[in-house]
């Protein structure tokens, strides 16, 4: 049951609910709204609650005993100690004697204290004025299926998750650094030299002429549509990048026809916005207004024509590198310093100053969106109170002009910034991480909180985008990633190579990448049967074993679909790891490109791991499809020549279909 409560005076809806309810006189099963302006809301905390939610966001699958701040932020480096992320989901689960999902809606910054301050207290604050809050309980008796049907009514309410085609489930190689058409084609090249299965390359900025959307750059890429049609006949997509800031150039057809329109975020002056990012001085697309994001929306067709099928969609929370007005009050804060000694408090308040002019709040409370108030009236609301929606519009304005340009087909789309309900429109990866062990950790917990938000297609950069990888932690991440939808591997300009091919012999990452080619079918099947049931794909062992002591605390290993369990190595020189199996299951060992299995035992294993191996659990009773043979791309994953892994006598649903069909439906499914 779900019953929702308006307090204050909510500005505007938003995007993230679907089915909505009229409001409801009933109380709080749980907590209580202590204030309704500034809104907020306390629980007491049992000693045994956990607290689960929260999507892309740091620290455990369980999140108390940390804050955290919903605003969406250009947050390099995967940080502990950070409070956002890029992504605002308001999503929390309290698991205790009594089970209850709230949603906090509000397009503004909302902050979560579940017991920082004080260990047994969970409170939740916002100053935006107005706030819909929807609280989920479950008839279910049993905690396990409590827990399950509480994040299935809410991903009911918030609409069915984002589903890519096909091939959006094959490898994709990345890097900020594949400069010109050479570049890609030799990456393409050692991939299939090395019998490396691939099935995109994503093509950074530097496509771009002058970092401008829309635009490719002739010197460097000059026969673009040429290069993906020979891609096409590799089964190669290439995927470029858009990034939300338009250059404020004169004579760039897109920023004039956007001044003109005046389609651009203004300031209280009726000027435009201009703030700096990686195309120096931009504008930015008021995604609020339904006219301006047709309008970018159907920009994606210069690309569209040129043969590319998808997109990722970067820099919208938006980030911000500076406007004039900070970079004033910088230049002054510096100016203020000269000359003089700087002592313990001066000397700490001056190292920050070059920082900070990105991402100032002042900037976002400098421009407008013009948007629809409750009533349907036109109104101007500044960006601050409203940022968590920004890049979430983003995405549905490329969602809405991909489907205009491609009507029959999916096309693939991911974003850096995202909020509850952008899950309908595409999927996010999980921005710039660090090549850090823990980083490949952060990951392991955040899928299925992500999961709990609706955000099914999902991934961290694999290797790490910041800083150098190394052999061994490619590997590892790769390990994870075989079992992740979006599966990418992406790296900053600074760093060192990190290809499969990158490091010398090639063998082990063949080894091990070859498996996500031959649990496509799998792959595939589970993501489209979470998100046409609105179920979760990544679950915590608590999920599922929530009377288990052991396994309701365990957060380095996930359920994955109703079979298999996933325990990754994520340990520097680790050669295996322990594993906890909370009942009788059986162990399937990858290496070279082959299956074996062996039952396993309820209870706590040390588990040999090399490197080239993969190592995961099917549940006794269960079965997976797995291909025998494996392709070097999705478009050649034989279907017939699918073994059963598991026990073989137990059925599976497998969902299969053309792969790129609009129309997918549960009919699709097959019992094998
Ligand atoms: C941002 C993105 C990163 C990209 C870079 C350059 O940092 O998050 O993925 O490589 O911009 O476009």
């Amino acid at each position: 049951m779900i019953n929702k409560f308006r307090f204050g005076n909510p500005i505007i809806q938003t995007d993230a609910v679907v089915n909505d309810l009229s409001l409801s006189t009933n109380s709080l099963s749980q907590g209580a709204v202590k204030s309704d302006w500034p809104f907020a809301f306390e629980y007491k905390m049992a000693k045994e609650d956990m607290i689960f939610g929260l999507g892309e966001n740091v620290r455990g699958i369980n999140k108390r005993g940390f804050h955290y701040t919903s605003w969406c932020s250009d947050k390099p480096g995967g940080n502990e100690s950070d409070s956002s992320l890029y992504g605002a989901h308001n999503f929390i689960v309290i698991f205790g004697e009594k089970i209850s999902g709230l949603y906090f809606d509000t397009p503004g910054k909302i902050e979560f204290d579940i017991g920082w301050t004080d260990y047994d207290t969970l409170t939740v604050k916002c100053d935006v004025e107005g706030i819909f809050l929807y609280e989920i309980t479950s008839s279910e008796g049993e905690k396990s299926a409590a827990l399950k049907d509480i994040v299935h009514q809410f991903r009911q309410m918030i609409g069915q998750s984002y589903i890519p085609p096909f091939w959006a489930f094959g490898f994709q190689q990345s890097r900020w650094g594949y400069r010109t058409e050479k570049d890609v084609r030799e990456v393409v090249k050692k991939y299939r030299e090395n019998k490396l299965p691939l099935d995109s390359v994503c093509l950074d900025i530097d496509y771009m002429e002058e970092f401008m959307d829309f635009t490719v750059d002739k010197a460097k890429f000059p026969a673009f549509k040429k290069l993906n049609e020979d891609m096409a006949k590799e089964g190669i997509h290439l995927i470029p990048i858009i990034d939300a800031g338009i250059k404020q150039k004169e004579g760039y057809e897109v920023y004039e026809e956007g001044k003109k329109a005046g389609y651009f975020c203004k300031k209280a002056d009726g000027s435009n916005f201009v703030a700096a990012v990686w195309p120096g001085k931009c504008v930015f697309t008021d995604f609020f207004r339904e006219d301006a994001r047709k309008w970018f929306g159907s920009k994606y067709k210069a690309l569209t024509d040129a043969g590319v099928e998808g997109f990722w969609n970067d820099m919208n929370e938006p980030a911000l590198f500076y406007t004039e007005e900070g970079l004033k009050e910088a230049f002054d804060k510096f100016e203020s310093f000269k000359g003089k000694e700087l002592d313990i408090n001066t000397f700490f308040e001056f190292t920050p100053v070059s920082g900070s002019t990105c991402n100032r709040l002042k900037d976002y409370q400098s421009f407008y969106h013009e948007v629809m108030d409750l009533n349907g009236k036109k109104v101007s609301v500044s960006h601050d109170k409203l940022h968590n929606m920004y890049g979430a519009l983003m995405t549905k304005a490329a969602r809405e002009g991909l489907n205009e340009i491609k009507k029959d087909r999916r096309t693939l789309l991911y974003s850096r910034a995202s909020c509850i309900g952008s899950h309908r429109y595409g999927g996010i990866w999980m921005g710039d991480n660090l090549a850090w062990w823990n980083n490949l950790e952060m990951e392991l917990k955040m899928l299925p909180s992500l999961n709990m938000c609706g955000f099914l297609y999902t991934g961290a950069d694999i290797g790490g985008f910041g800083d150098s990888s190394s052999r061994d932690l490619v590997l590892r991440w790769l390990a994870f990633g075989v079992f992740t939808p979006l599966m990418r591997n992406h790296a900053a300009w600074n760093t060192r190579n990190q290809e499969c091919y990158a490091f010398g012999q090639s063998e082990d990452f063949k080894s091990v990448l070859s498996l996500r080619y031959a649990l496509l079918p799998y792959i595939y099947s589970e993501f489209i049967k979470a998100s046409l049931k609105n179920d979760m794909m990544f679950r915590p062992l608590s999920f599922d074993y929530p009377e288990d002591k052991i396994a309701r605390d365990i957060e380095d290993q996930l359920m994955l679909g109703n079979e298999v369990l996933v325990a990754p190595v994520y340990r520097q020189n680790a050669k295996g790891r322990f594993v906890y199996l909370p009942e009788d299951m059986i162990q399937v060992t990858w290496k070279n490109c082959q299956a074996s299995q062996a039952p396993i035992e309820k209870g706590g294993h040390y588990i040999d791991i090399p490197e080239d191996t993969v190592v995961f659990f099917i549940k006794k009773g269960k079965s997976i499809p797995l291909c025998g043979k494996i392709a070097q791309t999705s478009r050649d994953v034989d279907y017939s020549s699918i073994i059963k892994l598991g026990d073989s006598s137990a059925g599976y649903e497998l969902y299969s279909d053309d792969g790129f069909t609009t129309e997918i439906s549960l009919k699709n499914i097959r019992t094998i």
